[in-house]
Protein backbone atom coordinates (compact mmCIF):
# COMPACT_ATOMS: atom_id res chain seq x y z
CA UNK A 1 0.00 0.00 0.00
CA UNK A 2 1.40 3.41 -0.55
CA UNK A 3 1.61 6.39 2.07
CA UNK A 4 2.40 9.68 0.46
CA UNK A 5 4.08 12.57 2.57
CA UNK A 6 3.90 15.70 0.77
CA UNK A 7 6.50 18.65 1.97
CA UNK A 8 6.36 21.90 0.35
CA UNK A 9 7.98 25.63 0.75
CA UNK A 10 10.71 27.54 -0.20
CA UNK A 11 14.24 27.64 -0.46
CA UNK A 12 16.33 26.51 2.88
CA UNK A 13 13.14 26.66 4.91
CA UNK A 14 14.60 23.00 6.04
CA UNK A 15 12.27 20.69 3.88
CA UNK A 16 15.02 18.51 2.47
CA UNK A 17 16.59 17.79 5.71
CA UNK A 18 12.82 17.57 7.18
CA UNK A 19 12.06 15.18 4.59
CA UNK A 20 15.26 12.77 4.69
CA UNK A 21 14.73 12.70 8.30
CA UNK A 22 11.23 11.62 7.90
CA UNK A 23 12.47 9.03 5.20
CA UNK A 24 14.73 7.61 7.60
CA UNK A 25 12.62 7.42 10.41
CA UNK A 26 9.60 5.49 9.03
CA UNK A 27 11.47 3.56 6.04
CA UNK A 28 10.13 5.63 3.47
CA UNK A 29 11.96 6.21 -0.02
CA UNK A 30 12.50 9.94 -0.72
CA UNK A 31 12.78 12.44 -3.95
CA UNK A 32 13.73 16.15 -3.77
CA UNK A 33 11.69 17.17 -6.20
CA UNK A 34 13.73 20.27 -6.95
CA UNK A 35 16.70 18.07 -8.47
CA UNK A 36 14.35 18.02 -11.23
CA UNK A 37 14.36 20.93 -12.37
CA UNK A 38 17.78 21.72 -11.65
CA UNK A 39 18.69 18.73 -14.03
CA UNK A 40 17.11 20.67 -16.44
CA UNK A 41 17.75 23.81 -15.54
CA UNK A 42 21.76 22.37 -15.87
CA UNK A 43 21.11 21.02 -19.38
CA UNK A 44 19.71 24.28 -20.37
CA UNK A 45 23.38 25.85 -19.33
CA UNK A 46 24.71 23.03 -21.28
CA UNK A 47 22.53 24.34 -24.55
CA UNK A 48 19.65 21.83 -24.26
CA UNK A 49 16.44 22.52 -24.56
CA UNK A 50 14.26 22.71 -21.29
CA UNK A 51 11.32 21.08 -22.46
CA UNK A 52 13.28 17.99 -24.34
CA UNK A 53 15.42 18.04 -21.25
CA UNK A 54 12.44 17.21 -18.81
CA UNK A 55 10.85 14.59 -21.35
CA UNK A 56 13.48 12.43 -21.60
CA UNK A 57 14.85 12.87 -18.14
CA UNK A 58 15.83 9.62 -15.67
CA UNK A 59 16.26 8.47 -12.71
CA UNK A 60 20.15 8.77 -13.57
CA UNK A 61 20.56 12.37 -14.16
CA UNK A 62 19.99 13.05 -10.34
CA UNK A 63 23.25 11.84 -9.89
CA UNK A 64 24.65 14.26 -12.09
CA UNK A 65 27.54 16.37 -10.45
CA UNK A 66 27.28 20.66 -9.63
CA UNK A 67 23.59 20.01 -9.18
CA UNK A 68 23.80 21.97 -5.91
CA UNK A 69 25.53 24.64 -7.04
CA UNK A 70 23.99 28.56 -6.76
CA UNK A 71 24.31 28.75 -10.71
CA UNK A 72 21.45 24.99 -11.13
CA UNK A 73 19.57 27.11 -8.69
CA UNK A 74 18.93 29.81 -10.50
CA UNK A 75 18.37 27.82 -13.80
CA UNK A 76 16.11 25.51 -11.91
CA UNK A 77 13.62 28.59 -10.84
CA UNK A 78 13.98 30.13 -14.64
CA UNK A 79 12.75 26.78 -16.17
CA UNK A 80 10.20 25.92 -13.59
CA UNK A 81 8.35 28.85 -15.10
CA UNK A 82 7.64 27.04 -18.11
CA UNK A 83 4.24 24.81 -18.06
CA UNK A 84 5.35 22.43 -20.33
CA UNK A 85 8.40 21.48 -18.65
CA UNK A 86 6.21 21.12 -15.26
CA UNK A 87 4.35 19.13 -16.80
CA UNK A 88 6.54 16.70 -18.46
CA UNK A 89 7.82 16.00 -15.27
CA UNK A 90 4.37 15.39 -13.62
CA UNK A 91 4.15 10.97 -14.16
CA UNK A 92 7.98 10.72 -12.85
CA UNK A 93 7.19 12.13 -9.56
CA UNK A 94 3.29 10.63 -9.21
CA UNK A 95 5.01 6.97 -10.19
CA UNK A 96 7.80 7.97 -7.52
CA UNK A 97 4.38 8.92 -5.05
CA UNK A 98 2.46 5.64 -5.43
CA UNK A 99 5.69 3.12 -4.91
CA UNK A 100 4.98 0.39 -2.15
CA UNK A 101 6.40 1.10 1.15
CA UNK A 102 5.70 4.97 1.84
CA UNK A 103 7.42 8.02 -0.04
CA UNK A 104 7.96 11.68 0.62
CA UNK A 105 8.31 14.39 -2.13
CA UNK A 106 9.47 17.83 -1.02
CA UNK A 107 8.89 20.72 -3.52
CA UNK A 108 6.80 23.44 -4.19
CA UNK A 109 3.34 22.18 -5.50
CA UNK A 110 3.78 18.15 -4.20
CA UNK A 111 0.55 19.21 -1.82
CA UNK A 112 -1.47 21.18 -4.17
CA UNK A 113 -0.75 19.89 -7.92
CA UNK A 114 1.36 16.73 -7.96
CA UNK A 115 -0.31 14.54 -4.87
CA UNK A 116 -3.07 16.44 -4.05
CA UNK A 117 -4.64 12.99 -2.48
CA UNK A 118 -1.29 13.02 -0.24
CA UNK A 119 -2.15 11.24 3.29
CA UNK A 120 0.05 14.11 4.74
CA UNK A 121 0.95 17.54 3.69
CA UNK A 122 3.56 19.68 5.55
CA UNK A 123 4.16 23.44 4.51
CA UNK A 124 7.67 24.11 5.90
CA UNK A 125 8.81 27.61 5.92
CA UNK A 126 10.75 30.13 7.71
CA UNK A 127 11.53 34.06 7.37
CA UNK A 128 14.09 34.93 4.55
CA UNK A 129 17.04 36.39 6.88
CA UNK A 130 17.14 32.92 8.40
CA UNK A 131 16.66 31.07 5.51
CA UNK A 132 19.44 32.91 3.52
CA UNK A 133 21.81 32.02 6.80
CA UNK A 134 21.30 28.67 5.93
CA UNK A 135 22.02 28.73 2.61
CA UNK A 136 24.56 30.85 2.71
CA UNK A 137 26.49 28.26 5.68
CA UNK A 138 25.79 25.82 3.22
CA UNK A 139 27.50 26.99 0.50
CA UNK A 140 30.21 28.37 2.01
CA UNK A 141 30.65 24.65 2.87
CA UNK A 142 30.65 23.50 -0.38
CA UNK A 143 33.57 26.00 -1.02
CA UNK A 144 31.39 28.95 -2.95
CA UNK A 145 33.13 32.27 -2.37
CA UNK A 146 29.47 34.24 -1.97
CA UNK A 147 28.37 36.76 -0.05
CA UNK A 148 25.29 36.96 2.63
CA UNK A 149 23.55 39.82 0.83
CA UNK A 150 23.72 38.12 -2.23
CA UNK A 151 22.13 35.33 -0.87
CA UNK A 152 19.12 37.04 0.66
CA UNK A 153 18.59 38.79 -2.78
CA UNK A 154 18.86 35.56 -4.30
CA UNK A 155 16.75 33.63 -2.23
CA UNK A 156 13.98 36.83 -2.14
CA UNK A 157 14.35 36.83 -6.07
CA UNK A 158 13.64 32.83 -5.83
CA UNK A 159 10.59 33.16 -3.34
CA UNK A 160 9.53 35.95 -5.79
CA UNK A 161 9.48 33.38 -8.96
CA UNK A 162 8.06 30.89 -7.32
CA UNK A 163 5.57 32.32 -5.47
CA UNK A 164 3.84 34.39 -8.44
CA UNK A 165 4.02 32.37 -11.48
CA UNK A 166 1.48 31.06 -13.61
CA UNK A 167 1.68 27.54 -13.32
CA UNK A 168 1.83 25.68 -10.27
CA UNK A 169 2.87 29.01 -7.64
CA UNK A 170 4.34 28.03 -4.21
CA UNK A 171 1.55 28.16 -1.47
CA UNK A 172 0.25 25.62 0.91
CA UNK A 173 -2.48 23.22 -0.22
CA UNK A 174 -5.60 24.10 2.13
CA UNK A 175 -5.45 21.09 3.74
CA UNK A 176 -1.22 21.51 4.94
CA UNK A 177 0.07 21.74 8.21
CA UNK A 178 2.38 24.86 8.33
CA UNK A 179 5.65 24.18 10.28
CA UNK A 180 7.62 27.56 11.01
CA UNK A 181 11.25 26.68 11.67
CA UNK A 182 12.64 29.93 12.28
CA UNK A 183 13.18 29.47 15.91
CA UNK A 184 13.28 25.45 15.77
CA UNK A 185 16.20 23.60 15.67
CA UNK A 186 16.58 20.76 13.18
CA UNK A 187 15.49 18.07 16.24
CA UNK A 188 12.37 20.06 16.78
CA UNK A 189 11.08 20.92 13.23
CA UNK A 190 12.24 16.67 12.29
CA UNK A 191 10.43 15.79 15.83
CA UNK A 192 6.52 17.91 15.17
CA UNK A 193 7.12 16.24 11.40
CA UNK A 194 7.27 13.40 12.77
CA UNK A 195 4.83 13.70 15.45
CA UNK A 196 1.88 14.75 12.57
CA UNK A 197 2.52 12.04 10.51
CA UNK A 198 2.07 9.65 13.01
CA UNK A 199 -0.99 11.09 13.89
CA UNK A 200 -2.24 10.15 10.29
CA UNK A 201 -1.23 6.67 9.97
O1 LIG B 1 14.26 23.09 -3.84
P1 LIG B 1 15.29 23.58 -4.78
O2 LIG B 1 15.97 24.84 -4.34
O3 LIG B 1 16.27 22.54 -5.20
O4 LIG B 1 14.47 23.96 -6.11
C1 LIG B 1 15.05 24.64 -7.19
C2 LIG B 1 13.95 25.38 -7.97
O5 LIG B 1 13.12 24.42 -8.61
C3 LIG B 1 13.02 26.21 -7.10
O6 LIG B 1 13.41 27.56 -6.98
C4 LIG B 1 11.70 26.13 -7.85
O7 LIG B 1 11.61 27.17 -8.79
C5 LIG B 1 11.78 24.84 -8.62
N1 LIG B 1 10.91 23.80 -8.08
C6 LIG B 1 9.59 23.80 -8.45
N2 LIG B 1 8.76 22.80 -8.05
C7 LIG B 1 9.22 21.82 -7.25
C8 LIG B 1 10.56 21.83 -6.81
C9 LIG B 1 11.39 22.84 -7.23
O8 LIG B 1 9.15 24.69 -9.16
N3 LIG B 1 8.38 20.85 -6.89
Amino acid sequence: MSFTVAIDGPAAAGKGTISRGVAAHFGFAHLDTGLLYRVVGAKMLDGMDPVEAARTLTASDLDRDGLRSAAAGQAASKVAVNAEVRAALVDFQRAFARRAGGAVLDGRDIGTVICPQAEVKLFVTASAEVRAMRRFRELVAAGEDVSPDQILADVRARDDRDMNRATAPLKPADDAVTLDTSEMDIATALAAAIAEIDSRR
